[in-house]
């Protein structure tokens, strides 16, 4: 049960914007606490712009989740169809989860893993898979009590400056 009532919705065009806002200010959060700023801001200045988000909305390929409270964005997720960087048996993404600080721990997170896991059982899709920086323990904690095991080692690129990241897999998107 959620302690703040959290509306979540598949987003639209008209949310590019200001998930451009929440993902600049989430992004540092699931990084090495040492990532360089200059590291930080070349990937948000070409991964989280409001263009890149209407690009992403755009292409069916991929979906994208947003978590209101009092019509605020609260949180999103979002999943894509693609291969894992190693091979798995995994073939759609979980790309991006995340949740603004004022909220973790309240049940948000939850909420919105089931709507995702929902989302992704539409799919003729086989199973998730993710990225989460090895270091980044709650994270791992939270996707593990979701059923996601590490399966593998990777580097993930944040401006010029490899991170070593978990491949973590979810065998079915929406089964037990
Ligand atoms: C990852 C995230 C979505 C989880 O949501 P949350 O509301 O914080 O989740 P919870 O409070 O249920 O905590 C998850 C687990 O971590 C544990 N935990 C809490 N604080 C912790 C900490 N500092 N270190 C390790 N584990 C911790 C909790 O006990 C819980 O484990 P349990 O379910 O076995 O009890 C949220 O913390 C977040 O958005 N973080 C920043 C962005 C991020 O890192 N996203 C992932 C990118 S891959």
């Amino acid at each position: 049960m959620t302690a703040f009532a959290a509306e979540i919705v598949r987003a639209s065009a008209g949310d590019a914007q200001d998930l451009s806002v929440l993902s600049a200010e989430l992004f540092p959060l699931g990084c090495p606490a040492d990532t360089a700023a200059a590291d930080l801001a070349a990937y948000i200045d070409r991964e989280l712009t409001p263009e890149r988000f209407r690009s992403l909305l755009e292409d069916d390929c991929n979906a994208i989740l947003v978590a209101r409270i009092s019509s605020k964005l609260a949180g999103y997720a979002m999943i894509a169809r693609a291969a894992a960087p190693q091979p798995s048996l995994a073939n759609c993404e979980l790309r991006k989860f995340y949740i603004a600080p004022a909220y973790h721990g309240t049940g948000i997170a939850h909420a919105l893993m089931e709507q995702v896991l929902g989302l992704a059982a539409d799919t003729p899709d086989t199973g998730l898979w993710l990225s989460v920086f090895s270091g980044n323990t709650r994270a791992i904690a939270f996707y593990r009590r979701w059923g996601f095991r590490v399966t593998g080692i990777h580097d993930f690129l944040v401006g010029s400056d490899p991170q070593r990241d978990f491949l973590m897999e979810r065998e079915s998107p929406a089964g037990p």
